[in-house]
């Protein structure tokens, strides 16, 4: 709700019946849930920075054992407050912090872009088989893409995460793609903010095709990785020693 909104809202309240006890409790009311929503938004956040790091440590031990780094970028984004009463007021939910944890999976957002589909089966069975991590939901759009061609793998894991005063259990949702998938969705996300798009069929056709080559260019992409790969198997015990000693360029002080 903006200014204006808020402004119009309070016109059409009558105030003369409310008793001055009245307004001073509904006015503490909404104050509390709003420190409420914020620290919830504050741990939600927390959340966030677990699960980067999570895979910013795997990522760092591919880099350090096989000198390749599995992930090509991290990005993550906390739900908006615009967004998140949408979403309850589309599933027809009162506004609670009860309501928002137990209906609402994607407050806390993580999009891990990988150069190989392989790799994204990697992170999330390394990601999974972690201790502390629990799995809610796994959505596979790669070996099932949507109608338009959408292709990710979801996952909906819970994170303990250590506050202070006590340790709670979020939920984080993490997409994870590949380059070319990322390329995709972002220019067909564009599809749902824009209204009257010429030819708008068309549009949608074409983004199949699109979405039918890229998935194509991504198996290429691993064939040629592995005929690349090939060859390097007649390494001697020592030579293998030698390159992970190279490798593993930690400093010793
Ligand atoms: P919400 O869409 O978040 O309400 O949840 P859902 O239960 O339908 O989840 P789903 O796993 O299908 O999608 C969650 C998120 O994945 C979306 O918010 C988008 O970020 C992304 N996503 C899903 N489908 C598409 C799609 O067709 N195109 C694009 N560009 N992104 C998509
Ligand atoms: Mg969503």
């Amino acid at each position: 709700m903006d200014n204006d909104n808020i402004t119009h809202a309070l016109e059409m309240v009558d105030l003369s019946k409310f008793t001055p006890n009245m307004l001073y409790e509904t006015a503490k009311d909404i104050m509390e849930q709003l420190v409420d929503f914020k620290e919830i938004r504050m741990m939600y956040s927390c959340a966030i920075k677990e699960i980067r790091t999570k895979f910013e440590v795997l990522d760092t031990e591919f880099n350090s054992r096989y000198q390749r780094n599995p992930i090509s970028s991290i990005t993550s984004r906390l739900k908006s407050n615009k967004s998140i009463l949408g979403k309850l007021s589309r599933k027809g939910l009162d506004f609670s912090i009860e309501n928002i944890e137990n209906n609402i999976h994607d407050i806390a957002g993580v999009r891990v872009v990988c150069s190989y589909v392989d790799d994204i089966y990697v992170l999330a069975d390394a990601l999974i088989s972690q201790n502390d991590i629990t799995l809610i939901k796994r959505k596979d759009y790669i070996t099932n893409p949507k109608p338009n061609g959408y292709r990710s793998l979801h996952l909906i894991v819970s994170v303990p995460v250590f506050f202070a005063e006590q340790t709670k259990q979020m939920q984080v949702e993490v997409q994870i793609r590949t380059i070319a998938m990322d390329y995709w969705a972002s220019l067909e996300h564009q599809l749902k903010y824009k209204k009257d798009v010429p030819e708008e069929a068309d549009v949608i056709e074409r983004l199949k095709n699109c979405a039918d080559t890229i998935a194509n260019l991504d198996k290429e992409m691993i064939d040629i990785r592995n005929q690349l790969a090939l060859g390097t198997d007649d390494k001697t015990e020592d030579d293998v020693l030698f390159e992970k000693m190279k490798r593993l360029n930690i400093s010793f002080d």
